[in-house]
Parts: C-alpha cells; structure tokens; sequence
C-alpha cells in the first residue's frame, strides 16, 4: 500500500463543493443490500406475470403460465387461474381420493395384511378410535377396560367369544347374547357352597379341599350340569360365549385377588345362584362392512386377539 492511499479521509465525498467548503459526502449503499433490493424488483416483476396481482377496474390480472385443474362436486374437470380456493379444492380432493383408495383397501385385504401394512393399520387404528368412542365406548368404557360385571374387558387376553378376526367381526356384526341359567332352585344352599368353591379352585384359590372335591362333582355330574357349557375342565366355550373359569379372569362375578376366600365364594355362588343375561348389540345395519372390519381390527389389537 502506498502512503497516500493510507491518508485517503475517513469519508469519501462527491467531489462537488458549494460556498467554498460545503462538500457533498458520497456514501454508497453496501453492495449486498443493492442487489438484494434488484432481486426483489426481479422477482416482483416475475410474480406480477405469473400469479394474479393487478386490479384492472372491477377484474384483474390472472397470470400467466399457472392453471390449477381441479374437480367440481358434479364431476366436471374445471382449469383455472391460479388461486387459493382452487389449490385448496385440488388438495381437499387429493386426500379424499387417497382416503377412498386406503378404504376400498380396508374393505378388501385379509386382517393380517391390515396388521402387516403400516399405512393401513395407521389408517385403520385412527378411525377406530373415533368409531368406538361413537358406538361402542358407552358400555365398554374408551380403552374397551369394560365396566366388571355388566361389559367384559375388551382390552384383555380372555376372550368369551373367541379373540380371532372373524369370531371378532362375528360378534360385532351379529352382536351376542350371553346366557347362562339360574340355579337358585336346581341347587341348595350347600350344593352353591360347594360348587362355588370348586369354581374358585380352578383358579388357583387355596380352599377347603373336600368342598372343592364335592363341588366337582356337581360341576360334573347331573346336578349342576355346569361342565355341558363350561366343559369338564372349566376352560369354557367360545361357541357358548361360556366364560373360562380357569384364567382368573372374571368378567361378571365379583372376585378379587385381593379379598379373602369367603368374599370370593359369596360373589360366585350370587352368580350362579342367579344366571347371567347380558347382550351385545347387533351393528350389522347400523355400521357399514368397512366400518365393521376397522372395528374388528382394532378390538383384535387392543385385546391381544389371537
Ligand atoms: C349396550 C352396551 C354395548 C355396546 C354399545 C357395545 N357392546 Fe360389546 N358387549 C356388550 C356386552 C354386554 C357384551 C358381553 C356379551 C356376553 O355376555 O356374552 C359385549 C361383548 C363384546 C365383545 C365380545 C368380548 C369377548 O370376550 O368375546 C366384543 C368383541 C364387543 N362386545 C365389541 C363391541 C364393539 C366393537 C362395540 C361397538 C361397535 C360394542 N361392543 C358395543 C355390550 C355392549
Ligand atoms: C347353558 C350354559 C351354561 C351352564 C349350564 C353354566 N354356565 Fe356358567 N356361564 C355361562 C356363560 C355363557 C357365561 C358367561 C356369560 C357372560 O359373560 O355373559 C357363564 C359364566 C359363569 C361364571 C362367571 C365367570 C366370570 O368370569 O365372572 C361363573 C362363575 C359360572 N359361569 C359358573 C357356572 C357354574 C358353577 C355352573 C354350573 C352350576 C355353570 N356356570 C353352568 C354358561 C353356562
């Protein structure tokens, strides 16, 4: 650098002087500022072509080279200047065709490709919730926690219908009555005692063995009769919609792990001594097929179906 650049004065002027010394101080806008300002100009200039901007009296310019294409609700095929109703009607109709697609796919595929098809169970999941918070969620509580002792747990692993898809869709579709008869005169007090107490057993319940030995055999013979619905073992029948009485899971009787032996048997022996009637609606009619299955799916989820 030569020492006279090194003197130049701290601010530049315009050379120009007036009444001898009043000078003129050139300060040139930075450079990057300048172009960023031509760069707007350019691109108001381009938008002004391309999109609607000017007011011409009561119309205005459309723009150029920018159509949206989108459909009426008769069906007509419509191409338009650009605007935001049009690209919102072009989106709107976008993701209705994509949900009918993802639909007519739930209608069609077997449950498991649902399962294995992260989209369609995605799809599937978050219409069920609202389905079942709609139908189904008065009885069976959000979740399916079921209320004990009137709407069975659907969020569990016992099933008293079965927990496969189609005896799901089976039960939602055509509902089912669960019925089990009252043995307040086929049996006495003690035959209940004892029969209760066999009931508890199988469970796992540490009771009076000989009770439980005299229960059995009413459990299995003619006087209570209770192994035609429950079979020999207790295990139930999903044909029957007859609970298993050996999961320790207990959907009308009132029994707790944590209350003692004589609670329990009051609350099985009240069941028995009374029967069951309970009913799951019919949806069939009132829910369409898609509908149906996408509930089918998400109960099956929800209660580790099998
Ligand atoms: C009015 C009350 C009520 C409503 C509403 C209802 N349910 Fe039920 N549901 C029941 C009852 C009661 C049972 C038990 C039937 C029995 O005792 O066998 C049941 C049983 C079931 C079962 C069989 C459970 C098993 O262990 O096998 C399934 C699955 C089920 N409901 C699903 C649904 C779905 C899905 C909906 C909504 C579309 C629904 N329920 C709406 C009362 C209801
Ligand atoms: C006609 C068929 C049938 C017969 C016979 C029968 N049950 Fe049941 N039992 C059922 C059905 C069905 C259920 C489940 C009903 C429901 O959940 O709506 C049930 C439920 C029960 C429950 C309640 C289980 C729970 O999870 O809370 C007990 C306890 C029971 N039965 C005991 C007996 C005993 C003991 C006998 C014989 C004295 C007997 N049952 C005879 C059909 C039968």
């Amino acid at each position: 650098m030569s020492s006279k650049e090194t003197h130049k004065p701290a601010v530049q002027t315009t050379g120009h002087a007036w009444d001898g010394d009043l000078q003129e101080f050139n300060n040139p806008l930075p450079r990057w500022w300048l172009w960023a300002f031509y760069a707007t100009v350019v691109f108001a200039v381009i938008y002004w072509v391309i999109y609607p901007a000017w007011p011409l009296g009561r119309d205005y310019t459309k723009g150029l080279f920018n159509t949206i294409t989108y459909e009426t609700s008769d069906g007509r095929q419509v191409e338009t200047h650009w605007n935001t109703r049009a690209r919102f009607l072009r989106e709107m109709q976008a993701a209705r065709a994509k949900q009918e697609q993802i639909l007519q796919r739930l209608a069609g595929v077997p449950y498991q490709e649902i399962a294995a098809d992260r989209e369609l169970s995605a799809f599937a999941y978050s219409m069920a919730k609202v389905l079942f918070a709609d139908n189904c969620a008065a009885c069976h509580q959000s979740g399916g926690a079921g209320v004990a002792g009137l709407y069975p747990n659907l969020a569990d692993d016992a099933w008293l219908w079965g927990g496969t898809y189609a005896e799901i869709e089976q039960t939602i579709r055509n509902g089912r009555r669960g019925f089990m008869p009252s043995f307040a005169r086929a049996l006495d007090e003690q035959q209940l005692d004892d029969v209760a107490t066999f009931v508890l057993s199988l469970s796992g319940f540490e009771v009076d063995p000989e009770a439980a030995r005299r229960g059995g055999a009413i459990f299995n013979g003619q006087a209570g009769g209770c192994y035609y619905c429950h079979t020999h073992e207790g295990t139930g029948m999903t044909s029957q919609g007859a609970a298993n009485l050996t999961d320790a899971v207990w959907t009308v009787a009132r029994v707790q792990a944590t209350a003692g032996v004589e609670a329990n048997k009051e609350a099985v022996k009240a069941v028995i001594r009374k029967g069951i009637q309970r009913e799951m609606p019919a949806w069939a009619g009132r829910l369409d097929d898609t509908e149906i299955r996408i509930l089918t799916f998400y109960v099956h989820q929800l209660g580790g179906g099998q």
